[in-house]
């Protein structure tokens, strides 16, 4: 095999309705749909070097404003190496390869702004790639999933996705419900803080179950899923916000309630949350939500985008905003 090289381009996404909990931990099949946005300026560079010597396996990133790629080892290396075995034995490939990968982060990593999402999926492009393989969207959704990563499988569709849980690996997967251009919502990102947090969302999932809150929410989520959907084709923001923060505070009661409990919110979160419900009173439209991590997104519509930015980028707990817009998912460059 000749050396190539294969460069995808891949956003991360803001789950407006979110994933929590597996049904199968193997499969990774949620226990609910999902629905989620693709990030303009929240993305990762994934370029895969695919060496003949199939012994060479290595991971290097360049985290968020640093000039350095570093090599990568220990958990991280190994998920790659492990997702390299799956995608093979699942697409039944003949070819071997080693490879060298260079992430490129446009965000702070591992800070609730889904940057496994965005490399698992591009990842899941240059591998199919690698081994030749050219499949439907929707099966390369469903590697994605596989990752570990189960997001990623909504960083592959365009624009605003919907993972639908399905019954088993064949059917749980996501597709576009409207193009990035369908309504220009804005997801501002506010850096509360840049640091790593201490738990994946990964190892979160596994204990997801262990809340008492954990099946009263998913009781509630079939309606707010379907009003949340309906608010979203007739773009009525405000109903749309509402469900969206209501959501947002479900996940955290789960994840703050299982044990061991996951604390993402820092006081910096809970006194932005405060500052967005008074700023709203001035009759701007935004809403919040956050993944997992202690950083804020959030939600409005173009036309209040730079008076939103404007206030929240002057408050002293912000430590810098990133401001989005909906895409396309993932694309190989070259
Ligand atoms: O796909 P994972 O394992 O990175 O988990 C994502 C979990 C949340 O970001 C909290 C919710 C979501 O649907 O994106």
């Amino acid at each position: 095999m000749d050396e190539k090289k294969i460069t995808v381009k891949s956003p991360a996404n803001i789950a407006f309705i979110k994933y929590w909990g597996q049904k199968d931990e193997k499969e990774i099949i949620p226990y609910n749909d999902s629905f989620s946005m693709n990030l303009s300026h929240c993305f990762t560079m994934v370029t895969v070097e695919l060496q003949e010597d199939a012994v060479i396996q290595e991971l290097y990133i360049k985290d968020y404003k640093s000039t350095v790629f570093e090599r990568s080892t220990g958990e991280s290396l190994k998920r790659v190496i492990d997702f390299y075995s799956k995608v093979r034995s699942l697409l039944d490939a003949k070819a071997v390869f080693g490879f060298r990968i260079y992430s490129e982060n446009s965000f702070p990593k591992k800070a609730g702004i889904a940057s496994s999402a965005s490399f698992f999926s591009g990842l899941t492009r240059a591998f199919l790639k690698g081994f030749g393989m050219e499949l439907p969207e929707r099966q390369i959704s469903i590697l994605a999933r596989l990752s570990g990563s189960g997001s990623a499988c909504r960083s592959i569709p365009d624009g605003f996705c919907w993972w639908k849980k399905g019954k088993n690996s064949a059917t749980s997967y996501a597709e576009t419900i409207a193009p990035p251009d369908f309504w220009a919502l804005r997801d501002i990102v506010l850096i509360l803080s840049s640091r790593e947090k201490t738990v994946s969302s990964q190892e979160g999932h596994r204990y997801a179950k262990t809340s008492p809150f954990f099946f009263p929410r998913l009781k509630g989520i079939a309606r707010r899923t379907e009003s949340i959907r309906r608010a979203f084709f007739r773009k009525d923001l405000e109903e749309f916000g509402a469900i969206l923060e209501q959501e947002t505070i479900s996940l955290h009661t789960v994840m703050m309630t299982q044990s061991p409990p996951l604390y993402y919110w820092s006081g910096k979160t809970i006194e932005t949350i405060k500052k967005i419900v008074q700023f709203r009173k001035k009759g701007i439209p935004h809403y919040f939500t956050i993944d997992a991590g202690e950083n804020i997104h959030i939600i409005c519509e173009k036309k209040d985008e730079k008076r939103i930015a404007e206030y929240y980028k002057n408050q002293p707990e912000v430590e810098e905003i990133l401001i989005n817009y909906p895409v396309v998912g993932s694309r190989i460059l070259s």
